[in-house]
C-alpha cells in the first residue's frame, strides 16, 4: 500500500486476463509475484485497450503506469491490496497457448511437464524450489568457509571409483578403445587432497550413477563433499551437524536440538532400517519368548517373531481391511508370507487371526510386553530375521502414513553409527564393503581385521555413519584407512586380487607410501537435503533439469544416437538389437 500513487515499471508474462468489456484486469507473472494490471474504458486510451484485448497467455510485456488501491482486494496475494492503472503498454514477444497451466496447480502430466520444463520453472512451486536450493548452497557455503574449508574442484573425467553403482562411461578419441567414468563421487581424489595436505576440503559436486531410478535418486546428483584431516569421528559429526543446524535456522527459521546417535544394530532391532524415521513410534516389539513352542508351526519354525502395536486402529479394521493389508504385505516389493493380527477389544479381550493356536492369557502377553491398550491393533510377522525385519519396516512406514503420523514441519535428524565393515553376498561368495572400499573398521577392530577367520570378518565394524532426517538418509561418510597394509587386506577381502588393486587403486596404495595422514570425511545428497527440508519426497523439482525414471531428459530428448561420423572418430561400433 505504500507504494499507491507511484509510477511504476513492470515487464513480466501474462497469467491470465479476465476481460469484462468495459474494464480489464491482467495479472502479470515475474520472479517475484503476480501483480494486477488494469485498463479501464474511461481513463484508458482506446488503442491501448485494443492493445491489452489483444494479450494472450504467456505473452512478453513490459507495462507502465500508476499503482492504486484496489476497489475489491485479494487477500491471498502479497500485492493483493493494489493495483497497476496501465498508461504504457510493450508487447515484447507473443506466446503460444501453454500445453500446460502455468499455475501453482498444474493439469500437466510429469513427462509433459519435463518436456517444457522452462514453461514449468515459470510455475511458483518450482521456482520457490530453486530458489530455496540457491539458498541452501550459499549457506552452506558460508557456514564451511567460516570453519576453515577450501572448496577443491576434482576432474569429472576419471577412473571408475567403486561406490556400489554402475559408472557412466565416456569413450577417449585420442586413446582408441579407452575410457573414462564420470565420477560416483570424489572419494579417491579427496582422500588425496588429505594426502596433499589441504586438511578442510568441500565441494558442492556432481555425482553420477547408473542406477535404477526413484523419486528420491536421479542419474546425475549433488553432493555437498567434505575430507577432514587428523581429525576423529566427533570432530566430523560436530561439524555436519552444526552444518545442519545452521541450514535449517538460517534458511527455514528451524532450530534443531542435538542429534542422538543410534548403534546400527540398534536401529535394526527397533526399527528394522537403518534410515528409521523417529518422528513416531510404534517400535518393534520381539515376541520369541512368548510367541514360539505353543503349536504354531508358522511361529514354531521362524527365527524372529515381530511386531508392532497401531495405537487407536482395531476399530478402523474390518476383516475385509486386514485381508487387504495382508495382500498389500505379500506384493512381491515387500514379500511377507503372511500378517499375524491381534485386536485388543474395548473390554479387554482379544479377537486374532490365530486365536486357536493362543490363549487370552498367551494374548493378553504379548499385548502387555507390547504396551497396547484397549483399541489398538497388533500386526506381527514371522520369518528369518534379516527379511522380517525388513518388511515390518515397510508396514510401520505404511501404517504410519495411513495413521497420518509424519507431521509436517516436524524434522527428526539423528546419527546412526558402527555401521557392519563388510557384507558376506552368498551368490557371488565374496564381501561387499558397506559403505565403500576406503572405510575403516572400527579401531578396536583393525586387528581383528589383519588376522581373523571368515565369522570374525562379518562381524567387523565400521567406523561409518549416516546422518538421518525423518527416515531419509541424507548422507553418510566415514574414518578412512590410511595405512597401506590395510588397505590392501581390505581390497584382498573384498575379492581383488593384488594385481587387480595395484590397476585400479595403485595411485592411492601409492601415495599411502607417502605420510598420508589420518583422516575422515563425509558426504550429503544435497538434493535429498533440500527436498526433506521442505517437506517434499522427491528431488525432482529441486533440480532445474532432471531425468526421468527411464534416466531420459525429456526436453533435449538424450540420450541419443550419434552420427556414424563420430563413432567412427571415437572407434566405436554399435551394435543394437530392436530399436
Ligand atoms: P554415499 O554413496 O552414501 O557416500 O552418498 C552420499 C549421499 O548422496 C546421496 N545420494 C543420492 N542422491 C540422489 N540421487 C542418487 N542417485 C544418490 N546416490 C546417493 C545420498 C547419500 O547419503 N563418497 C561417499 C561419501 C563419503 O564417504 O565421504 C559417498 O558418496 O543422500
Amino acid at each position: 500500500m505504500q507504494h499507491v500513487g507511484q509510477e511504476v515499471t513492470l515487464s513480466g508474462w501474462v497469467q491470465n486476463v479476465n476481460d469484462l468489456g468495459f474494464m480489464m484486469f491482467l495479472n502479470l507473472r515475474d520472479r517475484y509475484g503476480i501483480t494486477q494490471l488494469s485498463f479501464n474504458e474511461e481513463k484508458t486510451p482506446k488503442d491501448l485497450f485494443e492493445k491489452a484485448r489483444s494479450l494472450g497467455r504467456e505473452y512478453v510485456i513490459k507495462a507502465e503506469g500508476t499503482v492504486i488501491e484496489r476497489a475489491s482486494k485479494n487477500p491471498k496475494l502479497p500485492t493483493g491490496d493494489i493495483e497497476i492503472l496501465v498508461k504504457k503498454l510493450d508487447i515484447l514477444n507473443t506466446s503460444k497457448v501453454p500445453p500446460f497451466t502455468i499455475d501453482d496447480d498444474t493439469d500437466g502430466g510429469d513427462d509433459l511437464r519435463m518436456k517444457y520444463r522452462y514453461l514449468d520453472i515459470r510455475r511458483s512451486p518450482v521456482q520457490q524450489s530453486l530458489i530455496f536450493r540457491s539458498n541452501v548452497a550459499i549457506e552452506t557455503r558460508k557456514y564451511l568457509a567460516g570453519e576453515g574449508f577450501i572448496e577443491v574442484e576434482t576432474p569429472n573425467l576419471i577412473k571408475s571409483t567403486p561406490e556400489g553403482a554402475r559408472d557412466f562411461v565416456v569413450p577417449s578419441r585420442m586413446n582408441p578403445g579407452q575410457f573414462y567414468a564420470l565420477p560416483q563421487s570424489p572419494q579417491t581424489f579427496k582422500q588425496l587432497l588429505m594426502v596433499a595436505g589441504m586438511d578442510k576440503y568441500f565441494q558442492i559436486v556432481r555425482c553420477f550413477r547408473d542406477e535404477d531410478l526413484r523419486a528420491d535418486r536421479q542419474p546425475e546428483f549433488t553432493q555437498i563433499d567434505c575430507e577432514m584431516a587428523f581429525v576423529t569421528r566427533e570432530d566430523i559429526l560436530n561439524t555436519f551437524e552444526g552444518l545442519t543446524k545452521h541450514l535449517f535456522k538460517t534458511v527455514c527459521g528451524i532450530e534443531l536440538s542435538d542429534f542422538p546417535r543410534m548403534e546400527y544394530d540398534e536401529a535394526m532391532r527397533r526399527y528394522g532400517s537403518d534410515k528409521p524415521d523417529t518422528r513416531f513410534g510404534m517400535e518393534f516389539c520381539e515376541l520369541n519368548d512368548l510367541a514360539k513352542g505353543k503349536g504354531f508351526g508358522v511361529f514354531d519354525n521362524a527365527e524372529m517373531v515381530v511386531g508392532i502395536c497401531a495405537e487407536g486402529q482395531a476399530g478402523g479394521y474390518s476383516n475385509k481391511d486386514l485381508k487387504k493389508l495382508t495382500e498389500w504385505m505379500q506384493r512381491p516389493q515387500v514379500g511377507a508370507k503372511g500378517l499375524v493380527w491381534v485386536k485388543v477389544n474395548a473390554d479387554g479381550t482379544f479377537k486374532s487371526t490365530v486365536g486357536k493356536f493362543f490363549s487370552e492369557e498367551d494374548l493378553k502377553a504379548w499385548a502387555d510386553k507390547m504396551n497396547a491398550k484397549p483399541g489398538d491393533l497388533l500386526l506381527i510377522l514371522s520369518g528369518e530375521t534379516d527379511k522380517t525385519r525388513k518388511q515390518l519396516n515397510e508396514l510401520r512406514l505404511e501404517m504410519a502414513r495411513r495413521m497420518e503420523l509424519m507431521k509436517p514441519g516436524d524434522f527428526k535428524p539423528m546419527w546412526i553409527v558402527n555401521f557392519p565393515l563388510l557384507e558376506w553376498d552368498e551368490d557371488s561368495g565374496r564381501f561387499h564393503a558397506m559403505h565403500h572400499p576406503f572405510t575403516s573398521p572400527l579401531p578396536e577392530d583393525e586387528e581383528k581385521m589383519l588376522g581373523g577367520d571368515h565369522e570374525t570378518m562379518k562381524r567387523l565394524k565400521a567406523n561409518a555413519y549416516d546422518l538421518v532426517i525423518n527416515g531419509v538418509e541424507i548422507g553418510g561418510g566415514s574414518i578412512r584407512i590410511h595405512d597401506r597394509m590395510l588397505q590392501e587386506k581390505n581390497f584382498k577381502l573384498l575379492g581383488f586380487t593384488e594385481e587387480e588393486a595395484e590397476a585400479q587403486f595403485g595411485f592411492l596404495l601409492g601415495a599411502f607410501d607417502y605420510g598420508a595422514p589420518p583422516h575422515g570425511g563425509i558426504a550429503f545428497g544435497f538434493d535429498r537435503l533440500c527436498a526433506v527440508m521442505r517437506g517434499q519426497t522427491s528431488i525432482r523439482d529441486f533440480i532445474a533439469f532432471p531425468k526421468n525414471n527411464m534416466g531420459r531428459d525429456m526436453m533435449i530428448d538424450a540420450p541419443s544416437r550419434i552420427d556414424e561420423g563420430q563413432l567412427e572418430e571415437l572407434g566405436l561400433e554399435v551394435k543394437v538389437g530392436k530399436e
